[in-house]
This record gives structure tokens, C-alpha cells and sequence, in this order.
């Protein structure tokens, strides 16, 4: 599968959860726990394939992508530990809401600098083969992928 169709396919599926969290009322917690659960899950996945094969593989291919990634694994390890947080926090706590909404704007904000800046001159850069092979050890590795925030702890 080509890598950037997949990346944006979770994308997709992580917005939708988005979606939905932001339509819930006050008073359905459970709805809005059932849907936190799926965002550390897909986001804990989505997260690790990104950073154990897409990541590494722009950086073998375009040196000048190497601030950019940088960055955006710097915006990962922020979405983990609001998720490692999310995941504790009771979802009767009055701050609820505004957490899974900062978790909300900054992945949005990192999602369309991957989609609008980084994923077009990843495809100009590498082949169609090159993304295939790519894609599909992301499909492979997201079967064994770890479904919680891994690598919060401070390692600067
Ligand atoms: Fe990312
Ligand atoms: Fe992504």
C-alpha cells in the first residue's frame, strides 16, 4: 500500500473520532471516554509507525526534510504525553473537555503540516516503489504496534 495514502487514511479516522468527541453533550462522559479510549489507540499507533519507519525513511531521503521532522517529533511527543494524561483523567473531571481539546487543535495543527508541507515533497522525492515498500511495512507494524503513548518520559 502506498505509505502516504495510509498515513492520511488514519488521518481520516482519527479526525472522525475528533468529530465526534466535539458533538458529545455535557453530561455523556461514557461516549466521550469510549471515544478518548480510540484516540490514544489510533494515535499511539499511528504515532509509532510514523516514527519508527516513515520518519527515518524522509530523513534518509530529503536532508533538507530534517528541521521539519525534527519538529514534528517534538509535536508527537507533546500529543503522547496530553494522551498519557487523557488516559488517566477522569471523565468527570472538570478539565476534561479543555484537555482532549488541546490534544484536538495541536494534532490538527501537526496533521496539516504533514499533509499540506511534508507528504507532497515526500511523494516528489520518493518513487512510487519506494512508498509501497514503505506503506507496507507501516501496515505491517501497526498489527504489532504499541496501543498507548510510548517514550513521554524526558530524555533532553
Ligand atoms: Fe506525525
Ligand atoms: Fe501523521
Amino acid at each position: 500500500m502506498d505509505a502516504i495514502t495510509l498515513l492520511k487514511q488514519d488521518h481520516k479516522t482519527v479526525d472522525g473520532l475528533f468529530k465526534k468527541f466535539e458533538k458529545t453533550g455535557e453530561g455523556a462522559k461514557k461516549a466521550q471516554k469510549d471515544l478518548a479510549d480510540k484516540m490514544v489507540e489510533e494515535l499511539s499507533k499511528h504515532a509509532a509507525i510514523e516514527e519508527e519507519i516513515f520518519y527515518p525513511a524522509v530523513r534518509e531521503a530529503l536532508e533538507e526534510e530534517e528541521d521539519t521532522i525534527l519538529e514534528a517529533i517534538e509535536e508527537h511527543r507533546v500529543a503522547k504525553f496530553l494522551l498519557s494524561e487523557i488516559e488517566e483523567l477522569d471523565p468527570e473531571a472538570e478539565n476534561y473537555r479543555a484537555k482532549i481539546t488541546v490534544l484536538i487543535e495541536s494534532v490538527r495543527h501537526h496533521v496539516e503540516e504533514e499533509e499540506k508541507e511534508l507528504f507532497p515533497e515526500v511523494r516528489k522525492a520518493l518513487g512510487r516503489k519506494k512508498l509501497t515498500e514503505i506503506g507496507d511495512q507501516m501496515a505491517e507494524a501497526k498489527k504489532s504496534a504499541p496501543t498507548h503513548p510510548q517514550g513521554v518520559e524526558p530524555k533532553f
